[in-house]
């Protein structure tokens, strides 16, 4: 069969016969290959030589940019780049004033990050829309690949998914970054406008939001499944906590005057991991310590502890945060140390929607490939759209479990089971809005 027949059955002619499908197959499984290839290509993107690190706009996004918008405009679609910066390729539907479904994930990193943590769901996405040779839907697809979704480059995750639902406001401009450039200098440095962020919001004619990802857990890995469909993805917070001690002579300072603001730290990290470890669901984690001054013969006056608290119920996760404020002012006071606490995240957990939940579950029903539901613990932009449209998410699985980190990967079999899967996820949505 060739595309331009499975374009046929996706405007609503008859279910595809199993020969058909073994068709679709055979075209998903050629395409997975060069979708594995791109992420790995555009990994060499970095801040940093030898290791993958992009952080919102920095210098090598505009790679990233340049070769997704051109495989884009190969495969039919109007490219931009939005004042968020946000990568938007738009793919027109058969006719005018169709609504739109939009496909997507991030194209920023951790430190050190895996080649498929967001990339993979933009880089599907596109290559979902080559699948479909220039033919139109019923809809438009517009496929995103979000700025900035780490929170890595100013301690505030999601700018590019929140200015699509029109959210950024001028406090997140003015949010500087660790040399003290702001949101809004990191917008302009990129060659973009700040001042028209807010066009960049979506408009109100969504069919809703689809992101395909890696799993970054053991689940799927576990149960030997390819795929999973989210039903929720868990709320976080994320805070700083500086502790302020005084900085003074390692050598002179007798152990009984000192305030030791990286000691303080210290005990109040452990006592975070022993909360999560004794409170079943609850993950924290402190990922970033900053001691300043920072030398090895200096008692540390100041210590910067990033904290990250997840829970599937957001009222356990708002107690165990305010347990471990409790905790921090504690030991201050007892350590004579001052606190500051910085809350930048109180995100609520988010429900997919059912009726797209359904409909991914037909789509992965479809290839042969058991359907299991699956909890994300990690936080996705898919979490953002969802206050604005109907979002749904397919999970790929991540061998190992292993992700944020150089050695995460995915199964060629798993990228084209997920390309199968959304073939006939828009040949569903197709037949609905016919
Ligand atoms: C995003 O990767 C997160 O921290 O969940
Ligand atoms: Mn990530
Ligand atoms: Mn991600």
């Amino acid at each position: 069969m060739t595309m331009v027949a499975v374009i046929g059955k996706l405007r609503g002619g008859p279910i595809p016969t199993r020969l058909q499908r073994v068709s679709w197959i055979v075209m998903s499984a050629a395409t997975a290959r060069e979708v594995i290839d791109a992420c790995r290509l555009l990994a060499g993107f970095s801040e940093e030589p030898g290791r993958t690190t992009r952080t919102f706009l920095s210098p090598p996004m505009r790679g990233v940019h340049a070769y997704l918008a051109a495989w884009m405009q190969r495969v039919g679609m109007s490219v931009r780049v939005d004042d968020a910066g946000n990568l938007r390729g738009l793919y027109p539907a058969s006719s005018p004033g169709r609504p739109r479904l939009f496909i997507g994930s991030h194209l920023d990193t951790v430190p050190n990050a895996g080649a498929f943590d967001g990339v993979l769901g933009v880089v599907l996405a596109v290559a979902l829309v080559e699948l479909l040779e220039q033919q139109p839907l019923p809809f438009s697809i517009e496929v995103v690949g979000f700025s900035e979704e780490e929170g890595v480059r100013f301690g505030v995750p999601f700018i590019g998914s929140r200015a699509l639902i029109g959210t950024i406001d001028a406090d997140l401009l003015e949010r500087a970054d660790a040399h003290g450039r702001s949101v809004a200098d990191a917008i302009r440095d990129y060659g973009l406008d700040p001042s028209c962020v807010g066009n960049a919001r979506a408009n109100d004619d969504a069919l809703g939001y689809l992101e395909f990802h890696i799993e970054q857990g053991p689940v799927l890995d576990a149960l030997a499944l390819p795929l999973g469909i989210v039903t929720t993805i868990v709320g976080q917070s994320r805070v700083t906590a500086t502790f302020t001690g005084s900085t003074n002579h390692a050598g002179t300072t007798p152990m009984h005057t000192r305030r030791d603001a990286v000691a303080g730290a210290a005990e109040w990290i452990t006592a975070v991991e022993a909360l999560a470890q004794h409170t079943p669901g609850l993950v924290a984690t402190v990922g970033r310590v900053i001691a300043r001054p920072g030398a090895s013969n200096v008692v540390a006056g100041v210590c910067d502890a990033s904290l990250d608290v997840r829970h599937a119920s957001d009222d356990a996760r708002a107690t165990a945060v305010e347990s471990l404020r409790h905790a921090a002012r504690e030991i201050s006071s007892r350590r004579q140390l001052t606190l500051h606490w910085d809350t930048h995240l109180d995100q609520g957990s988010v429900a997919m929607s059912p009726a797209l939940v359904t409909a991914l579950e037909r789509a992965v029903a479809a290839q042969d490939v058991p359907v299991h539901r699956i909890d994300s613990g990690a936080g996705h932009d898919a979490m953002i759209m969802a206050t604005r449209m109907p979002a749904a998410m397919l999970f790929l699985r991540s061998p190992g479990g292993v992700s944020h980190h150089p050695d995460e990967a995915v199964i060629e079999g798993d990228v084209a089971a997920a390309l199968g899967a959304g073939l006939a996820f828009l040949e569903d949505l197709a037949r609905a809005h016919t």
